[in-house]
């Protein structure tokens, strides 16, 4: 129905697989979280909402709502010996790779989250991580600004508390504005699922050997740090940056980015199965005017994008390539706007899709799905004679 396809069950065990919980329609750019519109999620939901709706199939009431941020509440805690792996690190480490490697760490001191086999237990580990990963991605913040480590504040929203954690001036009571928390709030619920893409994969693949929830979501983080993947929405802003320092020539870059030669490839343009355009991308791109008008935030790099997006859909390079910009194209842009380093563009990103990864792995494991185990079209050499080191 709408276009779905059934998978042959040759594709079993490959990495290809049957889900219930993100649909996408690459041509005609339509993007659906258990049957709900991303349109209508990013006006009218909260991200915790959506969270909930990814992972357990439902929108909840306001007291499964209640339940689960109170549950989550519970869990925020992250031990303080988990601060003495972060101080390992040099102020200058990727974000990404920080953040991999303290989400693995929390393995350590949350034994019981690794091998869950029940439903209940699942949702335990699933609880914990929702609840701490805002912690880690704050201190991996606030570390890199030699600022001092916070906990949340369980008097805010999901939301709110990220934003307080990350931003909360030492010697300040921290103010939330209501348009920052809007922008994120829709910007997280933009990248919560998007069916099986690579770092998805990842979590699916990692997953079914029955390796735990924390270590699977550290490996989609790995995935989803390559610029070709989630870190593209770093990499655009420095190529906006670029093209502002170059004096802004929009068509140079244009040109540049069909030479062969120097496969430079224009950041944040171009999916693998959008094909007419990315639906997140058009709601970001009107967010980011909404956000930098609210915020009275000037950025010349807006009216770059928007000059480059412009030229690709009149140039015939990239419309026969059907290239168009993807969610990574414009989001960059707002993120800088909150204030948030572009180093930690990519984290955000990480933040937005967590309920999705976890979403995907529970449905793996409830499903019972084996170990993934994709084949090869083996093309190296037939059988040969071993050669000793004097004849070779
Ligand atoms: C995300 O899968 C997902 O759902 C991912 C994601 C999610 O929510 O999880 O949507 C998030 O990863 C978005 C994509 C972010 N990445 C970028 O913006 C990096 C730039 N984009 C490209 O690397 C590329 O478009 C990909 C990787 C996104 C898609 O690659 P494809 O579909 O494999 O495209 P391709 O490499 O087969 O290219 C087809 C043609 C080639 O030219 P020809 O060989 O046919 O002459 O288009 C060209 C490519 O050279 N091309 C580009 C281009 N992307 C493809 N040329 C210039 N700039 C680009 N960005």
């Amino acid at each position: 129905t709408g276009g779905l396809i059934t998978l042959d069950p040759g594709f079993k065990n490959t990495g290809s697989c049957e889900s219930a919980i993100t649909f996408l329609n690459g041509e005609e750019g339509i993007l659906r979280y258990r049957g709900y519109s991303i349109e209508d999620l990013a006006e009218k939901a909260s991200f915790l909402e959506v969270a909930y709706l990814l992972i357990f199939g439902e929108l909840p009431s306001q007291k499964e709502l209640d339940k689960f941020y109170g549950d989550i509440k519970e869990e925020s805690h992250v031990d303080e010996e988990m601060k003495k792996i972060l101080d390992g690190f040099p102020k200058t480490a990727h974000p990404m790779g920080v953040l991999s490697s303290l989400t693995s760490a929390l393995i350590a001191f949350n034994p019981s989250s690794v091998n869950v086999e029940s439903e209940e237990d699942m949702y335990k580990a699933i609880v914990k991580l929702i609840a701490k990963f805002p912690v880690l991605v704050a201190w991996t913040l606030r570390k890199r600004n030699s600022k001092p480590l916070d906990y949340g504040d369980s008097s805010l929203n999901y939301v709110d508390n990220i934003l307080k954690m990350m931003f909360k001036k030492p010697n300040e009571e921290y103010k939330v504005n209501p348009k920052v928390s809007e922008a994120l709030n829709k910007l997280l619920i933009l990248h919560a699922d998007h069916e099986q893409n690579c770092s998805t994969s990842t979590v699916r693949i990692v997953g079914s050997s029955h390796a735990g929830l924390f270590a699977s979501i550290s490996a989609g983080i790995s995935a989803l740090w390559g610029p070709l993947h989630g870190g593209a929405n770093q990499a655009v802003i420095e190529m906006l940056e670029g093209i502002k320092e170059d004096g802004g020539d929009t068509k140079k870059f244009m040109e540049k980015a069909k030479d062969k030669e120097d496969p430079f490839r224009l950041m944040g343009f171009g999916h693998r199965v959008y094909k007419n355009f990315d639906p997140r991308a058009k709601i970001i791109k009107k967010s980011a005017d909404d956000v930098l008008g609210d915020l009275g935030v000037e950025d010349p790099v807006l009216d770059i994008a928007k000059g480059l997006e412009k030229e690709a859909l009149e140039d015939d390079y990239f419309v026969k390539r059907k290239l168009y910009p993807n969610v990574d194209f414009y989001s960059g842009i707002i993120y800088r706007a909150l204030g948030i380093p572009t180093e930690m563009f990519t984290v955000m990103f990480a933040l937005g899709r967590l309920p999705g990864w976890i979403a995907q792995w529970r449905e793996m494991r409830l499903k019972k799905e084996p170990i993934g185990r994709p084949r090869q079209v083996y093309t190296g050499e037939n059988h040969r004679d071993f050669k000793d080191i004097e004849k070779r």
